[in-house]
């Protein structure tokens, strides 16, 4: 049986001002007028293969999930509650043990909440040719075809062909967010793909490789999920617990490390939404190429992602920028430096 797992616990700083803490990229409707979140589990809904989905998010989100879940009729095989982020190793160390307790047997698909898949029939198939792979150990990794050096990605370098016939291989190298010369070798060799960041093994088998790697992650959340209590769809780990272990993240902390990764290509018309120009990549554009929200009033505009939430925005004979107001912040950058923009809110932060 598949458990899907999504991870709905980032930050989301470089869609600033319109993600925030309180209200993080995957719970805002930023692509159609569906959250991201939601648009994750109606994705997965309905599917034979797949059990109804666990979710993992910080204890402050714990009602707006809840509602987002209900509003799309979803019921969740259960909410785990992190009293604090500890990033995405201990997150998933958290749902391997609470499904491992459930079901011995059980294979986890892990999924960010914030990601777009505009081909999900490809994504159902890469699933289950990654399911074909992990019987035995293996830790499913879904591969990109890199279509630039991107710095914010993890890479993974394909090896020998697996005998399953379906293209898929072995993983030879896992390297997290390269540097950019680094990044560039790795495009040219040809052999790279982009770690999408969704994963599909056995609860145990990355169980087994976290205790190996990063023990301290492996026993913190074990006792996190033993001591953690329940109450409705929600499951509030043990604040101590889960406190006391590293934060890592489960690029840094497992598949870097490794030697039982794979990789499954995958062309599903991924994308992680990752920065306003990527979200300008995958909204619908008018002729103009502009991708546009709310009250906006534009003339001699071009290739622009412009949202207006609370007043009237007006743009007049620029290209190839973004503008996005919200009721106490605007932020105004040329595309090409949206990257940026999470300086915003390190600088914000430090204002505090
Ligand atoms: N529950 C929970 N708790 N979720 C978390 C936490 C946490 O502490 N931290 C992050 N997440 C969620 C985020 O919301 C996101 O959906 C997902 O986990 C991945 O975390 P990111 O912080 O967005 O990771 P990244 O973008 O830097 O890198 C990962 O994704 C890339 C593809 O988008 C890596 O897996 C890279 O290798 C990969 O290329
Ligand atoms: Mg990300």
């Amino acid at each position: 049986k598949i458990y899907p797992v999504i991870l709905s616990g980032g930050a989301g700083t470089r869609l600033w001002p319109l993600s925030r803490a309180a209200l993080p990229k995957q719970l805002l409707p930023l692509v159609n007028d569906k959250t991201m979140l939601q648009d994750t589990a109606l994705r997965l809904n309905g599917r034979p293969e797949l059990m109804q989905p666990l979710i993992i998010c910080g204890n402050e989100h714990r009602f707006l999930v809840a509602e987002q879940l209900r509003e799309i009729k979803i019921k969740p095989l259960g909410i785990l509650l992190e009293p604090e982020g500890r990033n995405t190793a201990p997150a998933v160390a958290a749902a391997a043990h609470f499904l491992k307790a459930r079901d011995p047997e059980a294979v986890m698909l892990v999924l960010p909440a914030d990601h777009v898949i505009t081909d999900a029939d490809a994504f159902y198939a890469a699933i289950g040719r990654a399911a074909k792979l992990v019987e035995h150990g293996s830790l499913a990794t879904f591969g990109i075809v890199p279509t630039g050096p991107e710095t914010g990605y993890g890479y993974i370098k394909s090896g020998e062909p697996l005998p399953t016939g379906d293209e898929c291989f072995k993983v030879e190298r896992f390297v997290e967010k390269p540097d950019r010369a680094t990044a560039e070798g790795f495009v040219a060799a040809g052999n790279y793909y982009w770690n999408s960041g969704m994963f599909l093994f056995r609860a145990d088998a990355y169980l087994k490789e976290l205790e190996q790697f990063q023990p301290a992650i492996a026993a913190a959340t074990l006792e996190a999920v033993n001591k953690g209590y329940s109450d409705l769809d929600f499951c509030r780990l043990d604040e101590a617990a889960f406190a006391a272990s590293p934060s890592d993240s489960i690029d840094y902390a497992v598949m870097e490390h490794t030697r039982h990764a794979v990789v499954v290509p995958a062309s599903i018309g991924w994308s992680d939404v990752g920065s306003w120009s990527a979200l300008w990549e995958v909204q619908e554009r008018n002729d103009d190429g502009n991708a546009c929200r709310g009250d906006v009033y534009l003339d001699g505009v071009k290739n622009s992602l412009v949202r207006a939430e609370s007043r009237c925005v007006a743009v007049i004979g620029l290209e190839d920028i973004v503008v996005v107001e919200t009721n106490d912040a605007v932020l105004v950058t040329h595309k090409d430096q949206v990257q940026r923009v999470k300086n915003v809110v390190e600088h914000l932060k430090c204002q505090d």
